[in-house]
């Protein structure tokens, strides 16, 4: 028998005198091989030793968190699978291996308190609009939120909206001034643009200080609407799988996070830039949420950084349309589809003498922009809260340790019969003054459409406005009809927020 060489540790050393291929070949399948484990293990873990393994949901969702993406991005949309999913595994239920969906109203409370913390996700949301300064939806912490609450409530309190309608009116006016055109040319308009390019118009009013033209120029300006369309099924997806938005957010690719100079977005930065620097210059005092943004100080009393106000600015105006239009969307699909409703609003007073009063009232209208709200909430999303110290025990026992994640989806909570009645899924405004006065009380303080608690919407009283300005102008000058009414729309998706692609409106003039 021959002897075998002895080992020489030198030449083992020498990465030279190995064969490389065999030697990567190698490594990778060490390496293959020890991910397969990795994540098999962790399957297995999450599926039978988690703690939140008692709670029901599909496979998927307690295997991995990949089910998150999965099921925002190539589900039906994220509000039907959602709803789907409660109503095979009940009020509960598994929605990622540490995340839970709730979707029973009286649980809001629980998980939405003072002193609720947001998970790490929602800071790693690439909605950032300059660099990396969070804006008051990524701060975690409820104090930094509330700093960051605090800088804005000036903006959204009575007398301060009052003293922006003149500059909303202005927008609505120029928007049933372009709408006659399309009146008269007979033409289908694709509302969700239109409606979507008033929102904008108004908000960037409001929140740039100028309108960015979206109505004027009855065209998509530098391509933003469309590339807010494009960017938001990968702000979801990162959204949902935070741990890599941290990870490319940490490394040098971290930069391609922040539109550059020649995008849309990029060019919206510059038009913000412009408009606020000219703000600063002039030294103008106009009746606007940009004017509290520059008002604003830190919690030591120094002024806001430059950065903080062109983030917030950004945010507000995505926060404040994306929703916004798609409100309009649902409701004038809602009053064409139920006659009795659009007859009901009008025999109201919609003059603009009520309009001009102190305290305008618009009841009928204003209930049934409510209920579009709730049976087609605009952002019918993931909004999930992190379970704080001791956890949360249940009242059939379960216990949802600290940290993990509880969500809610508006559309689910908001459809829920336990609050809503038996025909919660009726389209029926008169359900918010006619039901028994118990389920009123539940319904206010469970009703979820501006979220809950210390994080539910500061621009309620802004958005009402405008939605309540914009349809008034609209009903009394046009009667909307579906231009397509055998098929109205042509598919709804949810990438964060609710869009009717493919809904094409006439507007027929009034005859008053
Ligand atoms: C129909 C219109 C609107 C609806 C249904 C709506 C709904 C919501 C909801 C559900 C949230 C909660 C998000 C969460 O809990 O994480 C929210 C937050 C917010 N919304 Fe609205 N919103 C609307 C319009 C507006 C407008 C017009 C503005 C501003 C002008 C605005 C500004 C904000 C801001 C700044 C936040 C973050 C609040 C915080 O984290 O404390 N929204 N909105």
């Amino acid at each position: 028998m021959s002897k075998a060489a002895p080992f020489d540790m030198a030449t083992f050393l020498r990465f030279d005198t190995v064969d490389k291929k065999t030697f990567f070949y190698q490594v990778s399948t060490i390496f293959a091989a020890a991910s397969i484990v990795y994540i098999v293990g962790k399957c297995i873990y999450n599926r039978y030793f988690h703690p939140l393994r008692h709670f029901p949901g599909p496979v998927a969702a307690s295997l991995t968190e990949f089910y998150l993406p999965w099921s925002f991005y190539f589900g039906v949309a994220e509000h039907v699978t959602d709803e789907q999913r409660h109503a095979r595994y009940g009020s509960i239920t598994r929605k990622a291996p540490n995340v839970l969906q709730i979707d029973d109203p009286e649980l809001l409370p629980v998980f939405n308190n003072r002193t609720t913390h947001k998970p790490k996700r929602v800071y790693y949301s690439p909605a950032w609009g300059v660099g990396d300064v969070p804006t008051i939806l990524n701060q975690l912490h409820p104090k930094e939120h509330q700093v960051a609450r605090k800088r804005l409530t000036p903006a959204f309190i009575g007398t301060a909206v009052k003293k922006m309608q003149p500059l909303m009116q202005k927008r609505v006016d120029e928007w049933i001034e372009k709408s006659w055109e399309y009146a008269n040319e007979g033409t289908a308009i694709d509302w969700s643009k239109w409606t979507q390019s008033l929102a904008y118009d108004v908000i960037t009013e409001l929140v740039f200080g100028a309108p960015i033209g979206f109505v004027k120029t009855k065209t998509d300006v530098y391509g933003v609407l469309q590339q807010f369309k494009q960017a938001t099924p990968y702000i979801g997806i990162l959204n949902r799988l935070p741990w890599l938005v941290e990870a490319i957010w940490k490394s040098p690719l971290g930069s391609y996070l922040i539109p550059a100079a020649d995008t849309p977005l990029g060019k919206i930065f510059s038009v913000r830039d412009r408009l606020l620097q000219e703000r600063l210059d002039k030294s103008v005092d106009k009746p606007d949420i940009l004017s509290v943004l520059l008002k604003g100080v830190n919690e030591d009393g120094s002024p806001v950084s430059l950065d903080v106000i062109k983030s917030e600015s950004f945010i507000l105006m995505a926060a404040g349309s994306e929703t916004t239009f798609s409100v309009m969307c649902s409701f004038t699909i809602n009053i064409i589809q139920h006659p009795r409703v659009y007859k009901k609003i009008m025999e109201t007073d919609l003059s603009p003498e009520n309009l001009a009063q102190e305290d305008p009232q618009f009841p009928y209208l204003y209930l049934a922009i409510k209920e579009s709200m709730r049976l087609m909430h605009p952002a019918p999303s993931f909004f999930p809260r992190l379970v704080g110290k001791g956890g949360v025990t249940l009242k059939d026992g379960r216990f949802i340790p600290e940290g993990s994640e509880v969500a809610m989806n508006p559309y689910c909570v908001l459809r829920s019969k336990k609050i809503f009645g038996d025909d919660a899924d009726q389209f029926r405004p008169e359900r918010w003054i006619d039901s028994p006065p118990e389920q009123l009380a539940l319904m206010e303080t469970y009703n979820p459409i501006w979220s809950y608690g210390r994080t539910s919407c500061p621009g309620k009283p802004v958005a009402e406005m405008e939605l309540l300005m914009a349809f008034r102008a609209l009903l009394l000058n046009f009667v909307p009809e579906f231009a397509n009414p055998e098929k109205p729309w042509d598919h709804i998706t949810n990438y964060g927020s609710l869009v009717y692609e493919g809904l094409y409106i006439k507007l027929k003039p009034r005859v008053a």
